[in-house]
């Protein structure tokens, strides 16, 4: 299978894994407990059908939008993901290049392998950080002046991972970050010579936005899960997502935010956005998915915030069916993720060229000449 062989997100998925040690692909496409989550996040996009127009003059469409403040070409933002050097030497780089092509939003996470200056200095393009609350304040506060000193548009603060999910594919692969050779990983490395020689050749590993504080992940070999149980703050609360927002200033984000309640709250300490995620079905197994709630939410809060549909978009239409109901836009990680550890920056521009030739293909069929033409009364339910 070759990159040209690749014309979706589930092409890509297949060469990633021919690409990939064993360990590295289950980290990208595993999720918690049954994975039931995961799946449902994709599946829920089939519960409702849309309702084309026809004879609309669709000459031209126009799939710009303005999110937190600044335009799109698509509405369509690349979420943040952990750890990207892993699954391509080239990492949050290639991602951030290709986003920047094409003219969208991408986030950088805290545990990212480039730095936030790094990108900042090379990268025009709307970019968020993620922050995940560490229990050391002082390098929380390090890591939002780093974002603020590379000027980074939003912050998005994560609230879905108050613990690491239950992870059982990077249980049994002995996953961690930096990569460990186990008895059961090591043939599988041998396997995949290319990404091997990459790792032990290029640019060490590191998590240069946490190295200063902490060694684990970076130098010191951790399970993604030990990581997230050890380090963040399982006291955030409301009151310190409040401080959070004020230290930071600008435009602001809860990422993994589900119900109406918490998406008022958000309302209430003056978050900007939310992203309706549950982590791509990586932490709550069983909890629903965000297609599905995306309209009670819009309903309780879509006149005081942006709602960023997030996880399991696949396709033009699963966006277009989550603008129909009100969404600023969709994003996802898995989207990205395994074009770029099947084909590296070439593997993102690909699919990101697929992703604007099916929204556009999509608004022609629909017979929407803009967005804001998408309603609810595109929809019916099954
Ligand atoms: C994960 C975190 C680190 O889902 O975002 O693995």
């Amino acid at each position: 299978m070759r990159l040209a062989d690749c014309h979706n997100v589930q092409d890509f998925r297949r060469l990633a894994r021919q690409r990939l040690p064993d360990p590295i692909f289950h980290y990208i496409d595993g999720a918690a407990d049954d994975e039931l989550t995961k799946a449902r996040n994709t599946k829920a996009f089939a519960r409702c059908d849309l309702v084309p127009h026809v004879l609309a003059g669709v000459e031209h469409v126009d799939m710009r939008t303005t999110i937190m403040g600044r335009e799109t070409a698509l509405p369509l933002l690349l979420s943040p993901t952990a750890l990207q050097r892993l699954f391509h030497w080239q990492g949050e780089r290639a991602v951030a290049r290709a986003a920047e092509r094409a003219g969208l939003w991408f986030g950088i996470s805290s545990l990212a392998t480039v730095s936030l200056e790094e990108i900042g200095r090379t990268i025009s393009s709307p970019k968020l950080f993620q922050l995940y609350a560490h229990k050391d304040e002082g390098l929380n506060r390090a890591m939002i002046a780093a974002a603020k000193a590379a000027q980074f548009d939003a912050l998005a603060l994560t609230v879905d991972t108050i613990v690491g999910g239950n992870r059982e594919r990077c249980l049994r692969s002995g996953f961690t970050s930096p990569p460990k050779l186990t008895p059961s990983s090591a043939l599988s490395f041998a396997m995949h010579p290319r990404w091997t020689v990459n790792y032990l050749c290029r640019e060490k590993f590191e998590l240069p936005n946490l190295s200063a504080h902490v060694a684990a992940g970076s130098n010191v070999a951790v399970s993604v899960a030990d990581y997230l149980n050890n380090m963040l703050d399982q006291s955030l609360d409301w009151k310190k997502a409040e401080r959070i927002r004020a230290d930071w200033g600008g435009a602001f984000c809860l990422k993994g935010v589900m119900s109406v309640e918490d998406a008022r709250r958000a309302v209430d300490i003056g978050a900007t956005a939310i992203m309706l995620s549950n982590h791509g079905g990586r932490q709550l197994d069983g909890s629903r998915a965000p297609f599905d709630q995306l309209a009670e939410i819009m309903d309780a809060v879509g006149d005081r915030i942006e709602v960023i549909c997030d996880g399991g978009v696949q396709r033009g239409t699963h966006v277009l069916k989550a603008l129909s109901l009100g969404a600023k836009a969709c994003s996802g990680g898995r989207l990205y993720l395994y074009a770029l550890a099947a084909a590296g920056e070439a593997g993102v521009d690909r699919i990101l060229t697929k992703f604007r030739a099916e929204i556009e293909r999509d608004m022609k069929l629909m017979g929407v000449r803009s967005l804001a033409e998408l309603g609810r009364a595109n929809l019916r339910w099954r």
